[in-house]
């Protein structure tokens, strides 16, 4: 007899090719993909190429920043054989589900959306296009598509997922169970400052630290991080905020060093010092990514094949749920189509 398999979990979530991935999206939601897949979880990565065009109209870069995002996952250790990495817009039942899904959202249901109210803000454009108002929908069929148990998010995301879940129990109920409602899951560290220590760290306002820098543009960002006034190393993000995000951030490329065990290794020395040994511990994290990004972004066939075959397994199961849905909602036409 087959020895009764556990229920293998399936995460799916994924990233915008427009730019440079960094420390932020690595703490948000890189770290916990990792840990899924290397505990055996079916893991699908959607690199969201329709989603780059909801906020600008210049997309003369997209294939090399599709490319630079892909070589960021395998830069982290994310491994092909193991997880999916796909495209959006190669994947037409997405853009079918999504479709079925905007007839089963409210346009309430999105007003009340703060990410798409903070983004219309930073978006240079002046009104609301209808794709960016409707993303979150479109967002919805990404996930749904895939019917997956946990979707490992930043904060941000949080209203999108909500929204998904709201929508899948909406088609269950009109059409029989088809969708699970997926989970959100939230990182347990707390989200990175920029080196400003101003917002969040983000590739907009220019305060991060790439997964792809240089060490030299690491030793130099760091050097010109923000500080607070004092000079004691201690972690307190309420008195010193810049200071207590610099000590976050040595915890997270030290593999989760205690922040109080980081901090007393600093009892008596002054920031300079401190930034020096952030510097050095920020550089070791990063090069190992450097060195294999460095090798496969020198063999584009191997890239484009791991390209190709992950979108390929992707539609397959995109397949496979449309399947599903239109044999739920009478869209399947049998003996016609
Ligand atoms: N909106 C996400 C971001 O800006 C990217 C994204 C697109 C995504 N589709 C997704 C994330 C599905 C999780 C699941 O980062």
């Amino acid at each position: 007899m087959e020895p009764l398999a556990q229920k293998q979990i399936r995460c799916l979530t994924g990233d915008r090719p427009t730019g440079p991935l960094h420390l932020g999206h690595y703490v948000g939601s890189l770290k916990r993909r990792l840990e899924l897949q290397n505990s055996g979880a079916e893991v699908f990565v959607i690199i969201a190429d329709f989603q780059v065009i909801t906020d600008r109209t210049d997309t003369s870069r997209l294939e090399e920043n599709v490319f630079d995002v892909l070589l960021d996952y395998l830069a982290v250790g994310i491994d092909p054989k193991k997880t999916t990495i796909f495209l959006q817009s190669r994947v037409p039942e997405l853009a079918e589900l999504t479709v079925y899904f905007s007839n089963l959202v409210t346009l309430p249901q999105i007003e009340r959306n703060p990410t798409v109210k903070e983004e219309l803000r930073s978006a240079k454009m002046k009104e609301m296009t209808l794709g960016l108002f409707s993303y979150p929908v479109s967002q919805a069929a990404d996930i749904l598509l895939f019917r997956p148990d946990v979707v490992p998010v930043g904060e941000d995301q949080l209203p999108h997922i909500e929204l998904t879940r709201e929508i899948a129990a909406r088609f269950n109920v009109a059409y029989g169970e088809v969708f699970p409602l997926p989970k959100p899951e939230l990182s347990t560290t707390p989200r990175l400052l920029g080196l400003d220590a101003g917002k969040k760290m983000s590739k907009s306002l220019g305060n991060t630290i790439n997964l792809s820098d240089s060490r030299e543009d690491i030793l130099k960002k760091i050097k010109t991080a923000m500080t607070d006034s004092g000079r004691e190393i201690t972690y307190d993000p309420v008195t010193k905020p810049a200071l207590s995000n610099l000590l976050t951030i040595f915890s997270v490329v030290t593999g989760g060093r205690r922040l109080d065990s980081i901090a007393r290794d600093f009892a008596g020395k002054g920031y300079a010092e401190f930034k020096t040994a952030l510097g050095e511990a920020v550089d070791a994290f990063i090069a190992p990514l450097r060195e294999r990004r460095a090798a496969f972004a020198g063999d584009r066939a191997t890239l484009v094949r791991i390209l190709r075959e992950g979108t390929y397994r992707a539609r397959e199961e995109g397949m496979k749920t449309m399947r599903l849905v239109r044999r739920a909602n009478h869209f399947e036409y049998p003996g016609i189509f």
